[in-house]
């Protein structure tokens, strides 16, 4: 039995899905209630009168080549926030099922989690020891229920990538039981190799990855889910049909060309040495208590005033998150990597007396 029709809701399985409107660019289209007309305006190749395309097969055939990855096994959403959201639909009995998560860790897990009804059960990371995963904790705490395990490496709001020697040991220790999902949102600007690579050796393993960081294409809601064959056919039938926006298919597809391939590869190491140099002047600032070591595109600060630090950085004209107030998080501030003027800005604002 294959890993989706072992874990999966029951009522999923047994789902007929929606049926879209057939896609035959062949013929004109009077089968989609669309208007015939663009308005005067709409300058874009498809038309925005048209439905985008339902299964849009050049942009996955595009993401399974970067991603190294079969085109079984990939599905394009609205950024990695789809993905995780049908992770908990489809294999998340209300109720009933759980999943678990490893804070302080990316809030999207719980907050989907909860909303379809289900159990959140929490194992957190090691705070002193560099957040690094529990692993005898998380695997002590996956019961029958536990259908799904989220781990963020590199991890959001730490930064730290988690050690892929544990990982892969959980994965080989929930074989047939459990979903394990390594968020890979930022491993474009970690050391540690991506677990894609791994989707062969096993069945429960699925990897989420986005182009809202590295490829700069936040606002074009660009993500993949990689997993088994059986995962990825599951969520493409509970997927929304039109999940991708033809105007988001056709920026993702420009991105991904040579030029701003090439430009993007450029721009994470600019990133990556500015991590490092700001990493090495908030150590020494006064309002700073630790900065933890980063593998993505920001940097994880425990702040002994993180409101002073909020405070001086908003007069800067700094937006930075507060994580203070959170309970695995007590002094956290997260401080995204920007140009390095506005990085000189931010050390400038904190390092006054
Ligand atoms: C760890 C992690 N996963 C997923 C996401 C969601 O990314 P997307 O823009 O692809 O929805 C984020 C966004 O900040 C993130 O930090």
């Amino acid at each position: 039995m294959n890993i989706a029709t072992r874990l999966a809701r029951p009522e999923i399985l047994a789902l007929e899905s929606y049926s879209h409107a057939s896609w035959d660019p062949t013929l004109e289209r009077l089968h989609a209630n669309e208007n015939p007309w663009r308005y005067t305006g709409d300058n874009t190749p498809a038309g925005l009168n048209r439905y985008p395309e339902p299964h849009p097969l050049a942009l996955e055939a595009r993401l399974a080549t970067l991603y190294g990855v079969t085109a079984q096994q990939l599905l394009a959403g609205r950024g990695s926030d789809e993905g995780i959201d049908l992770l908990t639909r489809a294999f998340l009995m209300p109720g009933h099922d759980a999943a678990l998560i490893c804070p302080p860790t990316f809030g999207m897990y719980a907050v989907a989690t909860r909303i379809q009804g289900a159990r959140v059960i929490e194992v957190p990371l090691q705070a002193a020891n560099g957040y690094a995963l529990d692993e005898d904790a998380v695997l002590a705490a996956v019961g029958p229920r536990v259908k799904l395990l989220f781990l963020c490496s590199p991890g959001n709001p730490t930064g730290s990538a988690l050690d892929p020697d544990a990982i892969e040991r959980i994965l080989r220790a929930l074989a047939g039981r459990a979903l394990v999902v390594v968020d890979e949102a930022y491993a474009e600007f970690a050391a540690t190799g991506s677990f894609a690579t791994r989707l062969d050796a096993h069945q429960n393993l699925v990897v989420l990855r986005t182009l809202s960081k590295a490829y700069a294409l936040a606002g074009a809601r660009c993500g993949a889910v990689l997993a088994d064959p059986s995962v990825i056919g599951l969520l493409r039938r509970i997927i929304p049909p039109y999940s991708m926006p033809t105007p988001s298919i056709d920026a993702v597809l420009a991105a991904l060309a040579v030029a701003p391939l090439a430009q993007a590869q450029l721009r994470i190491e600019l990133l990556k040495l500015e991590r490092e140099r700001l990493h090495a002047a908030l150590a020494e600032l006064a309002l700073v208590r630790r900065v933890q070591a980063s593998d993505a595109n920001f940097l994880y600060l425990e702040c002994s005033d993180a409101a002073e630090v909020m405070s001086r950085a908003r007069d800067a004209g700094l937006l930075l998150r507060d994580f203070s107030r959170g309970r695995y998080t007590p002094g956290g501030v997260r401080v995204t990597i920007g140009t390095s003027s506005q990085n000189d800005r931010l050390l400038e604002a904190l390092a006054r007396p």
